[in-house]
């Protein structure tokens, strides 16, 4: 297992809208294996391939830690290749979010409750799981990196375009 650089806003690899997966292979599970220890050693609870620069619809996310006390040994991950959302309830439910995408930077932001996701499990196999909680926000906000979508677009266009102008200005000072 190997750990990935993880792409930051301006990077415009963000926006891109990421390829269906035709086949679990020993390929996208080394794919899994090495998105999910750069996400623990981040540390961050969900991750996608896009974030790594790669633009496939995968994802691996990992709410256990967050849910539970401070147990570090507590691991949950959960591997979704091609997920996509079935079933959304109409109650909504808000969270402060973040992303590993746009460091240091944390809001609110409302979405649906509860959540039906169809995916391909690690075996290749489908699978329908139903979320709430912390697990749904989490899944959305991962599967609108499939679709080139940060959870700073859900804001007003004020926020978003003032956090994306610090980045831009941040990547600048670094020579970027
Ligand atoms: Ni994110």
């Amino acid at each position: 297992m190997s750990l990935m650089p993880i792409l930051t806003l301006p990077d415009n690899r963000l926006r891109l809208a990421s390829a269906p997966v035709s086949g679990v292979d020993g390929d996208v599970r080394t794919l899994l294996d090495d998105m999910l220890e750069t996400m623990y050693d981040a540390p961050g609870i969900g991750l996608a391939a896009i974030q790594v620069g790669v633009a496939k619809r995968v994802v691996v996310v990992d709410v256990a830690k967050r849910e539970g006390e401070e147990k570090e040994e507590v691991k949950n991950p959960i591997f979704l290749i091609n997920p996509e959302i079935v079933k959304a309830s109409d109650e909504r439910s808000v969270y402060e979010e973040g992303c590993l995408s746009i460091p240091d930077y944390y809001a609110e932001v409302e979405r649906p409750a509860r959540v039906r996701m169809r995916y391909l499990d690690r075996a290749g196999a489908m699978q329908e799981m139903d979320a709430d909680g912390l697990l749904a926000t989490c899944i959305q906000h991962e599967i609108d990196h499939l679709d080139g979508v940060l959870f700073i677009d859900h804001l007003s266009r004020l926020k978003r375009d003032r956090v994306i102008k610090r980045f831009v200005k941040d990547a600048r000072l670094r020579g970027a």
